[in-house]
């Protein structure tokens, strides 16, 4: 698949003098869905600014389609891709659902009947058909981060930047934003590339992801690749998925006969089914 996006970034320094990334070499292909996972602090929200082109004074460069961002006309940018802010009380700002999904289309300068089309087709991707003429202060947490979702959708990006798209939202919320996503990808064929803490949520949906700590990528790769061993994730400040904590204690610690790390409720009852049958 091509390389949508490509960043290389050798350093960034906020005014005050932290410096928030440092050495990050990270591509993007077209159709991927993709995890920046650290903890607080690490970076991830930096990065992503630095990825939509809303940080530019970093060394280094960043490529979308080949083309050098710093470059581009905003305008440009935001043809193609789009950036979720973690709280959607930053990003949304009309009285209406409509009329902020409207907002981007409009300012594109689209006619008023095609925004139209659009916008129904942008909320209908995120479940939010009915709420058209809802006021914004009216709705949920989880609602208006998928209208900021909508927001983008209707100015057709191609490419989604989300900052932990899961955060402040229940557990059965949580889920069901990971479902949507996964089905823009899926569906809509939606690059997607979204910053979590949450490792739990993380191996059932990503295909990659990139362990940032301390503004630099320690670890990459599908979470099979990355969820390894306790201990390295305690040293970036994270931990492994729950189920495959008490897989690796019992394989590890009481030598139970597992041949992997499962990252999965469904992957973990096979592996336990087996052991049992073998020690039957
Ligand atoms: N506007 C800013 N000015 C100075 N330092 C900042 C600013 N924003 C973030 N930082 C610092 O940069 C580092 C990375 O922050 P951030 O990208 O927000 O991390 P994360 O999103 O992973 O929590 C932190 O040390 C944070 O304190
Ligand atoms: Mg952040």
């Amino acid at each position: 698949m091509p390389i949508r996006l490509s960043v290389q970034i050798d350093a960034f320094t906020y005014s005050d003098g932290t410096t928030a990334l440092a050495d990050i070499h990270l591509d993007v292909a077209k159709g991927e869905f993709t995890g920046i996972l650290g903890a607080n602090g690490s970076g991830k929200t930096t990065l992503l600014k630095v990825m939509d082109g809303l940080i530019k004074d970093f060394t280094g460069r960043v490529l979308l389609d080949g083309a050098d961002v710093r470059q581009l006309h905003p305008r440009d940018i935001y043809r193609k891709v789009g950036l979720v802010f973690q709280n959607p009380d930053d990003q949304l700002f009309a009285h209406s659902v409509f009329e902020d999904v409207a907002f981007g289309p409009r300012n594109m300068g689209f006619a008023e009947d095609v925004v139209k089309p659009r916008v129904a087709a942008a909320l209908a991707s995120v479940e939010m058909a009915e709420y058209a003429g809802k006021n914004i202060h009216a709705l949920s947490f989880g609602q208006k981060k998928r209208v900021c979702i909508a927001g983008l959708l209707a100015m057709g990006h191609e490419i989604l930047l989300l900052d932990e798209p899961t955060a402040g939202l229940d557990p059965m919320g949580e889920y069901r934003m990971m479902e949507l996503l996964t089905r823009l990808n899926q569906e809509q064929q939606v690059t997607i590339v979204m910053a979590t803490h949450s490792v739990d949520l993380v191996p059932l949906f990503l295909h990659r992801l990139h362990i940032l700590s301390k503004g630099r990528l320690v670890r990459g790769g599908t979470p099979e690749e990355v969820f390894t061993a306790p201990e390295e994730l305690a040293n970036v400040k994270l931990r492994l998925p729950h189920i495959a904590e008490l897989i690796y204690r019992l394989k590890h610690d009481d030598r139970l006969p597992f041949t992997k790390i499962p990252l999965t409720v469904g992957e973990a009852r096979r592996e336990l089914v087996a052991a049992l049958r073998k020690a039957d």
